[in-house]
């Protein structure tokens, strides 16, 4: 992946070099911070709304000022995307609360946050999504806040290196008996032909990815249970699949080496990734601006 060669930062479009953290930074030092990644599709944003105000709504739960998030805010991220000549990527926001000496104590109003996003392109993950991926069960040891995106990601960083050390594309969490979501997704199951995916409380994050399939699910008639699911359950599903910005509707055919239903995607998971992808053409419409 290449890397960019511009950063949009507290206003301003600077080349990437000239952009440098400060050690003060309180994301530096504590991870005192929100993010967003947003999906490009042929240079126009997928989704945005829903970022955007996600982004408002985690700085806000974190005490964190959120005005910044307007309209002016939605046409740099327009521009930083043109000028990064992105057709296909992603859009990376990350919000800290600023600069100033250590302390944990929030520093106040007079303290600016640090507010900074980079594009850069991204191919549709096509190959998995036709053939799907291994998943790996990983005990879910984050706090109680999950709802928020911080970017505080030590756990999902563990729970997906212990995915990759099992040649795993994925972690699937588990909070003792109950499935959670993914490091970087949600999760889902299939039984008895209707989708289970754990309710969006504190305990994992409301997906955007996630909002629009449960929509696509309804327009298709497929039934959703917002219900937590067992790792009986897990074990003995049809089918599995994550969701996520970067890896849209991704079948999930083996878990812990154990292949799901017939080791290949799903019926339900089809229809929905049809679904999604009818939804992406053109790339016009609502979904798809700023
Ligand atoms: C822990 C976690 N759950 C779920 C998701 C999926 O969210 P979205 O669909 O908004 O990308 C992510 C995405 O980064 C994530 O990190």
């Amino acid at each position: 992946m290449s890397r960019p060669r511009w950063i949009w930062r507290n206003g301003a479009i600077i080349p990437r070099d000239a952009a440098t953290v400060d050690p003060d930074d309180r994301g530096y030092q504590f991870g005192d911070g929100v993010y967003e990644v947003v999906r490009i599709y042929g240079g126009r944003p997928f989704l945005w709304e829903g970022h955007r105000l996600r982004l408002i709504r985690s700085a806000g739960e974190l005490g964190m000022r959120s005005g910044f998030a307007d309209a002016a805010f939605s046409a740099g991220m327009a521009e930083l995307v043109e000028r990064e000549n992105i057709g296909d990527g992603t859009l990376y926001i990350q919000v800290t609360r600023g600069v100033c000496l250590r302390q944990q104590v929030f520093p106040g109003d007079s303290v600016d946050l640090e507010v900074t996003a980079y594009a850069r392109p991204m191919e549709r993950p096509l190959a998995d999504l036709a053939k799907g991926i291994a998943a790996w069960r990983v005990a879910d040891i984050r706090w109680l806040r999950c709802d928020i995106k911080s970017i505080n990601l030590l756990p999902n960083v563990l729970a997906r290196q212990t995915a990759c050390e099992n040649s795993c594309a994925e972690a699937l969490q588990h909070r003792g008996d109950i499935l959670t979501e993914g490091a970087f997704s949600n999760a889902y199951l299939v039984r008895d032909g209707a989708v289970y995916t754990h309710p969006a409380d504190n305990h994992i994050l409301g997906g955007i990815t996630r909002a629009f399939v449960l929509r696509l699910a309804a327009e298709n008639g497929i039934t959703v249970r917002e219900k937590p699911s067992t790792l009986e359950e897990l074990a003995q599903a049809e089918e599995v699949f994550v969701t996520s910005t970067t890896s849209e509707i991704m079948p999930v055919v083996c878990v812990n080496n154990e292949p799901v239903g017939n080791g290949s995607p799903g019926v339900v998971t089809r229809r929905l990734q049809t679904a999604f992808t009818a939804a992406l053409a053109g790339t016009t419409g609502p979904n798809f601006s700023w």
